[in-house]
């Protein structure tokens, strides 16, 4: 019996106003391109649940959410994106590309709302089990470039985009603490250049992968 080749996880991160949008879109067209079966995902989100808990959690409607809570409804999201879509997508052969994944938990749970990194460990334990990415790229810009991003948008922000500088700031060091713990899974780009040299280095990092995987 042919067993099929499990697809491979990818998440992107960034703080707000990185460029992750941008640049997730130009990920999933390149994967594409080299003949590559690929699902676009994110999180909080992904499933039914899951966006309901995201607009929950992102546009607040007057909710009082703490921080534990706010935590737990992001693993209840996480457990139903991983049982419906990450886990039947991989199994089948298809590569999943997700815009964030628990690495954005440790970064704004922990680092920006300061909850204990093992609180996350644990939640990360039960609710993924083996699972992990294989590649994650994070964006990472300085705070004045992400906020003039993140203004230049000029939609509504959300109840992250609208904390404090020092949350942010708290956010961006956890995420470069992150990669510097796991440097064969985390591959910083300096996403402060403009988007044609951003790409380059993105090219690089996938040229990369893509090469050793297929
Ligand atoms: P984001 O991915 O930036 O979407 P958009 O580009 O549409 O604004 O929004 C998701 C927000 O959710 C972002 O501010 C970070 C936050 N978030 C967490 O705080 N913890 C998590 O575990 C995840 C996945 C996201």
């Amino acid at each position: 019996m042919n067993s099929v080749q499990k697809g491979k996880f990818i998440t992107v991160e960034g703080q707000d106003g990185a460029g992750k949008t941008t640049n997730i879109e130009f990920i999933c067209d390149q994967l594409k391109q080299r003949g590559i079966d690929v699902l676009l995902t994110r999180e909080p989100g992904g499933t039914k649940l899951g966006e309901e808990l995201r607009d929950l959690m992102l546009n607040g409607h007057d909710l009082r959410i703490n921080d534990m809570a706010e935590l737990l409804m992001m693993f209840a999201a996480r457990a139903q994106h991983i049982s419906e879509v990450i886990k039947p997508a991989i199994s089948a052969g298809t590569w999943v590309l997700c815009d964030r994944f628990t690495d954005a938990t440790f970064a704004y749970q922990s680092g920006g709302r300061g909850l204990p990194p093992h609180s996350v460990e644990t939640l990360q334990r039960l609710v993924q089990g083996e699972l992990q990415p294989d590649l994650t790229l994070l964006l990472d810009v300085d705070l004045s470039t992400g906020q003039a991003r993140s203004r230049q948008r000029n939609s509504g922000q959300d109840r992250f985009e609208s904390e404090q500088t020092a949350f942010k700031q708290r956010v961006r060091d956890a995420y470069l603490e992150l990669a510097r713990r796991h440097p064969n899974r985390i591959c910083v780009i300096d996403a402060s250049l403009k988007l044609s040299e951003v790409q380059k280095q993105i090219l690089q990092v996938l040229n990369r992968f893509v090469e050793s995987a297929l």
